[in-house]
């Protein structure tokens, strides 16, 4: 039997490069090793203000992305959080489990509080608890998160210790697997790559916005002038070259630019062909896939009956566990 692997993403938007090579890449190349959950995760979104007019296409176009990085519906369930209630229902059972102190401990609550000063709501508190429900409520055992996420898997373990000691071994302890590329930083090489910082590269993008976003992209800050040498080991266009390029053209350029050889300008027109190379297949599966959304709906309706199915099951151990039924 198949050991069990859950994932989420936020429906936040234009899905970029760093959530592909820290998260998406991985899954894909994890699915079938596993037997695969991947969900959109609705209900967290809506900790942090967002549009409601644009939400249930963000939340289908985020499934349809899935898709189209390579996650097969036939091989793999997704759906999206909120069709299948359960979620919401245990975390409220979990949210008694857990003490108010370890929430705060949680490095991205603390972020998100200074981001949203004006809207601390009781949700982005309840956040990581939401997030242990997402993966206790399927028994999961495998989580491929980026970097950012393995406090919040810590945590999961913690809630599942808590609970089984207190009602019962009902829930394994959840452990996270890690992907290499786990911290893209943006193309301003300051930041951890966001939609909220406008430094990305989407998946969406065409080889020419690569081409033109790469352009402007900072490299090593050091190099002023196409004489100077540069330090491939700073500069974030390298990284980006050891993740898209082959090893042939990246043993070049980490020769060429220490030594002046290749400039800038030349290492990012070599860098946007090679991701292009990359993502043309995926945006070209991508624009076929949301050209019939109602292909996309029945995909997710599908995910969500399976995992319902499931998610009752846990619902009702939970329940005779905490004797109420
Ligand atoms: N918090 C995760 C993120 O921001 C998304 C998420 C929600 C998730 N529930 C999850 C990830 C369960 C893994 C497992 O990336």
């Amino acid at each position: 039997m198949k050991k069990r692997l859950f994932s989420g993403i936020q429906p936040s938007g234009d899905i970029h490069i760093g959530n592909y090579l820290g998260a998406l890449k991985n899954w894909v190349a994890m699915a079938r090793q596993y037997d695969s959950i991947f969900c959109v995760v609705d209900y967290h979104a809506i900790t942090i203000p967002y549009d409601t007019a644009g939400f249930r296409s963000r939340i289908l176009h985020t499934a349809a992305m899935l898709m189209a990085v390579g996650l097969k519906p036939e091989e793999c369930k997704i759906f999206v959080q909120s069709h299948v209630p359960e979620h919401t229902e245990l975390c409220w059972v979990l949210s008694t489990v857990i003490q108010m102190g370890h929430l705060e401990r949680m490095i991205q609550y603390k972020e998100k509080s200074k981001q949203h000063a004006e809207n601390i709501n009781v949700g982005l508190f309840t956040y990581p608890v939401l997030q242990a429900a997402d993966i206790l409520i399927y028994k999961a055992e495998v989580v491929p998160v980026g970097e950012d996420q393995i406090q919040h898997i810590e945590l999961s373990r913690e809630i599942a210790r808590k609970f089984n000691t207190r009602f019962g071994p009902i829930f394994p302890e959840p452990l996270e697997k890690v992907s290499a590329g786990a911290r893209i930083m943006g193309l301003d090489g300051q930041a951890k790559m966001s939609k909220s910082l406008g430094n990305t590269i989407a998946l969406t993008d065409t080889p020419e916005i690569i081409h033109q976003k790469l352009k402007t992209a900072v490299t090593d800050v050091n190099r002023k002038r196409r004489s100077d040498t540069g330090n491939p080991d700073v500069c974030n266009l390298f990284t980006l070259h050891k993740y898209f390029s082959g090893s042939e053209t990246v043993d070049e350029i980490n020769k060429e630019c220490r030594n002046a050889g290749i400039g800038c300008i030349d290492c990012k027109t070599k860098l946007a062909a090679h991701m292009s190379a990359e993502l043309n297949p995926i945006r070209e599966r991508y624009n076929a896939i949301v050209s019939h959304t109602e292909d996309v709906v029945g995909h997710l309706e599908s995910g969500a009956n399976q995992c319902r199915e499931m998610a009752r099951q846990t619902m009702g151990e939970v329940r005779s566990a905490i004797g109420i039924r």
